[in-house]
């Protein structure tokens, strides 16, 4: 479905409507909502759960970037408006949990519980922050299509290179558009520090991390479930940085168990 909110054109699904609580699931980049497709399957038969396509992604229109993590907390939150939704369960993975922080820093007063994963509070190094300009440019150069072939496998565990789960993440990636790519890595270049809020975060929180993820690795999760001050870790076996393509099962596991004992 489709929605103009803050100007920009948004796709969303949103499966088991009518039922309590609601997950909203923030994807990752250069991701869509089709990241969630086995959680969409499994977890709308107990909870409502909602799936976006951020500004600049998948069926979302592409508008004039740079975007920002402040902008799509501020998108995700028009869209919750929308959908009449007070709160939810946030869940963002990877630079959907960046939005996830914006998003609690902007709007936290609809944000039930928090899911994290595959992510990260600290900002770009230098070095990283320089890598983004260079990925840019390397982007419009080859198109996103090269561009994600060359990527995709320091997303993903060694175990599911050949996984055909994951051709479907390579159809995802290769589909988005150079503007999307673009217009986001400039706000991952640019995201705040969000070490600072992780104390301030009051509602549970489940951080999530595949156990072979080489990009925000497990002692990344270690960090913010030390610093905030309700959270508990689940490591996904046979996963990577892709966690919920790579192992559904055991994330849509913990995910339910999560939900269930937070809103019980
Ligand atoms: C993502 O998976 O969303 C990105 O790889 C995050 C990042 O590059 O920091």
């Amino acid at each position: 479905m489709f929605a103009t909110l803050n100007g920009v054109r948004l796709f969303y699904t949103d499966r088991g409507k009518g039922k309590s609580p609601a997950l909203l699931l923030i994807h990752g980049f250069p991701l869509d909502h089709r990241l969630w497709d086995a959680q969409l399957a499994a977890l709308a038969r107990t909870m409502r759960v909602i799936a976006p396509d951020l500004r600049g992604h998948g069926a979302s229109a592409a508008p004039a970037g740079p975007f920002t993590m402040d902008q799509h907390a501020d998108d995700l939150a028009a869209l919750l408006d929308h959908l009449k939704v007070r709160q939810a369960v946030v869940a963002g993975l990877s630079m959907g949990g960046y939005v996830a922080f914006a998003f609690w820093r902007r709007h936290k007063e609809r944000v039930q519980a928090l899911a994290l994963l595959d992510t990260r509070a600290e900002p770009d190094s230098v070095v990283a922050k320089a890598n983004r300009d260079v990925a840019a440019a390397r982007v419009q150069e080859v198109g996103a299509a090269a561009y994600s072939r060359e990527m995709l496998p320091r997303l993903l565990a060694p175990a599911s290179q050949a996984d055909e789960q994951i051709s479907g993440a390579a159809l995802m990636m290769e589909a988005q558009s150079v503007a999307g790519f673009v217009g986001d890595l400039r706000s991952l270049r640019d995201r705040a520090d969000s070490r600072p809020i992780l104390p301030t975060i009051t509602v549970p929180t489940l951080v999530l991390v595949g156990e072979a993820d080489a990009l925000t690795p497990p002692t990344d999760a270690q960090t913010m479930v030390a610093a905030i001050p309700d959270a508990r870790l689940a490591v996904i076996p046979q996963a990577g940085h892709l966690s919920p393509l790579e192992n559904p099962k055991a994330v849509n596991a913990a995910l339910r168990e999560f939900v269930r004992v937070v809103t019980a």
